[in-house]
C-alpha cells in the first residue's frame, strides 16, 4: 500500500500569509502543518509516500522532508501545475502507485483522537474486500464540505460537495482509502462547475457500486480545520494545550518512526541533535536518551 499527500493549492483563503510560503508548511504550534497528515500516514504503517505540491513550493518541501530518511520512510515528490481538483492526485500519482492500494490524505488535515489507528486498520482491512473507505465527522457548518446523506439505518445514500442545503451535519474528512481501481475510475471523471476533478464524484462512484464504507468518527474525536486565520490559530492552540498538559507531542514523526521500528534510538537521537535548540528537539532528546 502507498500513500499520497496532496499539498498543492493556492492557499488563497490565508493570503497574505500564504503568498510566500505554502499553506501546508505554515506552523501549527510547534511543527509544520504537513507533519500532522504525514503522521497519520506513518500510523497507517505506510512507508512509500508521494507528496504533491505546486512547482514553486516543491523545493521548500524537499528542504523540510528530504527523501524521508530521518523517519525511515521513502518520500518522492510530484508537481500539480494548477489546483484542478483533489482527484487529480490519483492521475498525477498513478505511476507511483503502480498496482498498490491507495491512501490519499490532504496536507492540511489534522486528526487527533483515540481510536484513529483502529479506524485506519479497519479501512485497510476493507481494501481486501475491494471496498473504499472515507470518514465522516459531525460539524457545525457542513455546507463548507462534502456532505454525506444517511438513511435511517445510518447507511450512506449520497455524497454532495458543498451543498447549499445540507441533508446532514456529517462532513467528509480529507483522508481516503481506495482499491487500486481508483486510478482507472478517476480517469472517467469530468471537471465540475468549479473546474475541478472532485474527489466527491469518485466517492459517489464507489457508493453507487456498493463499494464505499463511510465510517463515522466518534464524538470527542478532533478533526481540525486550518482553512481560515481563525481556525489556524485555534488548531495551534489545541495542539499547544494538549502537548503542554500531557507533556507529549502530537504529530511527532520521529516518535512514530521509532515506535514502528523504522529508526533506531541512536538514529532518532542523532537526528534530534541537529535541532536540539528547539523545544521539539529537546523533547526528543530528553524522552529518548533514557529509553532502553
Ligand atoms: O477538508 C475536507 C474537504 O476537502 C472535503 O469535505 C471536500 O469534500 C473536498 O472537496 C475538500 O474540500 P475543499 O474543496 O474545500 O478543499 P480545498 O480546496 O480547501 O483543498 C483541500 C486541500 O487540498 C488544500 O490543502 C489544498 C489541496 N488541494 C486542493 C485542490 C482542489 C490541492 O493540493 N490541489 C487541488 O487541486
Amino acid at each position: 500500500m502507498k500513500a499520497i499527500v496532496l499539498a498543492g493549492g493556492t492557499g488563497s483563503r490565508l493570503f497574505p500569509s500564504t503568498k510566500g510560503v505554502s499553506k501546508q508548511l505554515l506552523p501549527v504550534y510547534d511543527k509544520p502543518m504537513i507533519y500532522y497528515p504525514l503522521a497519520v500516514v506513518m500510523q497507517a504503517q505506510i512507508q512509500e509516500i508521494l507528496i504533491i505540491t505546486t512547482a514553486e513550493d516543491q523545493q521548500a518541501f524537499q528542504r523540510l522532508l528530504q527523501d524521508g530518511n530521518p523517519w525511515g520512510i521513502n518520500i518522492i515528490y510530484a508537481v500539480q501545475k494548477e489546483p484542478k481538483g483533489i482527484a487529480e492526485a490519483l492521475i498525477l500519482g498513478a505511476d507511483f502507485i503502480g498496482n498498490d492500494d491507495i491512501m490519499l490524505i490532504l496536507g492540511d488535515n489534522i486528526f487527533y483522537g483515540a481510536g484513529l489507528s483502529n479506524q485506519i486498520q479497519q479501512a485497510q482491512n476493507e481494501l481486501r474486500n475491494n471496498q473504499a473507505s472515507i470518514f465522516a465527522y459531525y460539524v457545525d457548518q457542513p455546507q463548507r464540505y462534502g456532505v454525506v446523506t444517511f438513511d435511517s439505518q445510518a447507511k450512506a445514500l449520497a455524497i454532495e460537495e458543498k451543498p447549499k442545503n445540507p441533508t446532514s451535519n456529517y462532513a467528509v474528512t480529507g483522508v481516503y482509502f481506495y482499491p487500486n481501481d481508483a486510478l482507472i475510475l478517476t480517469q472517467k471523471l469530468t471537471p465540475s462547475n468549479r473546474g475541478e476533478l472532485e474527489i466527491t464524484d469518485l466517492n459517489q462512484i464507489y457508493l453507487n457500486q456498493n463499494r464505499l464504507q463511510v465510517k463515522i468518527l466518534p464524538e470527542g474525536f478532533a478533526w481540525l480545520d486550518t482553512g481560515t486565520h481563525e481556525s489556524l490559530i485555534e488548531a495551534g492552540q489545541f495542539v499547544y494545550t494538549l502537548e503542554k498538559r500531557q507533556g507529549l507531542k502530537l504529530g511527532c514523526l520521529e516518535e512514530i518512526a521509532f515506535k514502528n521500528g523504522w529508526i533506531t534510538q541512536k538514529q532518532l537521537l542523532s537526528w534530534a541533535a541537529t535541532f536540539s535548540s528547539s523545544s521539539y528537539g529537546s523533547y526528543l532528546i530528553q524522552k529518548y536518551s533514557t529509553k532502553q
